[in-house]
C-alpha cells in the first residue's frame, strides 16, 4: 500500500506520516509540503529518518501533486489552516482558497486518476457560527457550559455539536473552503467510485504543534504563557470563558488507520474530537498555567469578533460506535506534553510565529 500525504511537514501531516509508518509497517509513506508554514521544515529531517519521502511540492500546482506517483490513499493535511485565513493581512483571500479550495480540486482530480482514497481533515469551522452563538449556555465557574434545560437545537446536546449541526453559513473564509472542499470530496467519491473519509476535526494538540492564538490554542497558550508572551481574552467580556475541546494528533492517527483498515466502509463524514471529557475554556486553562509556571497577568479585549464562537465540544459518537474508536489521551497528557516540549524548545514560539 502507498499513503501520500499532503501537507506532510505540518503538525498533523507529520504525526499522521510517523505514527501511520508504525501501524501500517509494510506501507509506502511519501509526501508533499509546500513549507509555507513557518516551522514546517523542522519536520523535514524526523520524516527522513522514519523512512518517509518528502518532495517539495505546492497543492494548488497539479503538476506538484501528479509527482506524487501512484497510490492507494491520500490524506489531504494542507491547508492555511486559520479561522482568520485571507482576512489577517498574511495572506490574501484568494490565496486562502487557492490553498484550502483549489487545492484540494487538484487533490480530488489525482485520486480519480489514480482510484485513490481520500482522507479530507475538515474541521469544526464548517459549523454555523449563528448556530453556535444561539446554544443554551450557562456560565459554570469559569467556563461557558450547557444548559440542560435549554432547547437544543436538532445535531447539538449538551454532549456536543454533531455531525447533524447546521452548516448555515457564515462559517468564516477558512470554514467555507472547507465545506466546499468537503462538498466537492463527496461529489467525486460519488461520481467515480472513491472512498472518501471527511474527518471534521475540533482543535488538534500535541507536542510539536505550530500553535497560534487563532488556531493550535492549547499549544499556543501554554507555550505563550510560559515564555512570557503577551496573552489576551478577545470576546466574552474578556472572560475567556470560551470552550474547545482537545484531540491529541495519535488519536487520529489511531481513527484514520481504523478508517483506511476499514476501506471503502469508511466513507461518510466523521467528527473527530475530544469530546466533552477533554474540553477546557481558556481561564482554566489559565489556571493550569498558573500552578504550572506562576501566575501571570491576561489582557482583556471585550470586542466580539465575528467568527467567535462560546463553545465548541465535537461529539464524536458516530466515529467511536462505527469505528470502535476512543481517544486515549486526556487534556491533562496533551498538556504535561506540550509543557515538556516547551521545555525543551522553549524558542518554539519564535521558530514557528507566522511572517
Ligand atoms: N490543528 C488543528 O487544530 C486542526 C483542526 C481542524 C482541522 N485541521 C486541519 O488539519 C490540516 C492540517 O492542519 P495543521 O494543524 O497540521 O496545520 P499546519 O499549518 O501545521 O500544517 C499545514 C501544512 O501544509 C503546508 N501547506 C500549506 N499550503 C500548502 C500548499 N498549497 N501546498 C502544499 N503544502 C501546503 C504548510 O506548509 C504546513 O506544513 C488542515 O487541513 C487543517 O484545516 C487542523
Amino acid at each position: 500500500m502507498k499513503i501520500v500525504i499532503t501537507g506532510i511537514c505540518g503538525f498533523v501531516g507529520s504525526e499522521l506520516a510517523l505514527q501511520l509508518r508504525r501501524r501500517f509497517s509494510d506501507t509506502e509513506i511519501a509526501g508533499i509540503d509546500n513549507f509555507s508554514r513557518p516551522g514546517s521544515e523542522t519536520a523535514r529531517p524526523r520524516l527522513r529518518t522514519a523512512g518517509v519521502a518528502v518532495k517539495h511540492g505546492d497543492i494548488r500546482c497539479r503538476s506538484d501533486v501528479d509527482a506524487l506517483g501512484a497510490a492507494d490513499w491520500v490524506i489531504d493535511a494542507a491547508a492555511n489552516p486559520s479561522v482568520l485565513a485571507g482576512i489577517d493581512g498574511r495572506t490574501s483571500s484568494r490565496q486562502a482558497v487557492e490553498h484550502n479550495l483549489a487545492g484540494t480540486l487538484n487533490v480530488l482530480e489525482f485520486c480519480k486518476a489514480h482510484n485513490a482514497g481520500l482522507v479530507l481533515l475538515s474541521t469544526s469551522r464548517v459549523y454555523s457560527v449563528k448556530a453556535l452563538n444561539a446554544l443554551p449556555l450557562v456560565v459554570r465557574g469559569e467556563a461557558f457550559g450547557p444548559d440542560p434545560s435549554g432547547a437544543w437545537p436538532p445535531g447539538a446536546s449538551p454532549a456536543g455539536v454533531t455531525e447533524d449541526f447546521s452548516t448555515a453559513p457564515p462559517v468564516s473564509l477558512y470554514g467555507a473552503t472547507k465545506r466546499a472542499s468537503e462538498i466537492m470530496a463527496i461529489e467525486y467519491g460519488d461520481t467515480f467510485d472513491l472512498p472518501v473519509v471527511i474527518n471534521r476535526c475540533g482543535v488538534l494538540a500535541g507536542a510539536g504543534q505550530f500553535g497560534t492564538a487563532e488556531q493550535g490554542i492549547f499549544s499556543y497558550w501554554v507555550r505563550a504563557w510560559a515564555s512570557g508572551h503577551r496573552l489576551t481574552y478577545l470576546g466574552f467580556d474578556g472572560s475567556g470563558h470560551q470552550v474547545r475541546d482537545a484531540l491529541h494528533a495519535e488519536d487520529l492517527a489511531d481513527l484514520v488507520e481504523r478508517q483506511m483498515r476499514a476501506g471503502r466502509d469508511a466513507a461518510g463524514v466523521w467528527n473527530a474530537g475530544g469530546g466533552a471529557a477533554n474540553a477546557m475554556s481558556l481561564a482554566q486553562l489559565s489556571g493550569w498555567c498558573a500552578e504550572r509556571f506562576g501566575p501571570r497577568a491576561v489582557g482583556v479585549d471585550r470586542d466580539r469578533r465575528k467568527w467567535d464562537v462560546p463553545w465548541v465540544v465535537m461529539d464524536a459518537t458516530r466515529a467511536s460506535d462505527r469505528f470502535r474508536w476512543t481517544p486515549a489521551v486526556s487534556l491533562a497528557s496533551i498538556l504535561d506534553e506540550i509543557a515538556e516540549h516547551h521545555r525543551r524548545h522553549p524558542d518554539w514560539l519564535a521558530l514557528t510565529e507566522p511572517l
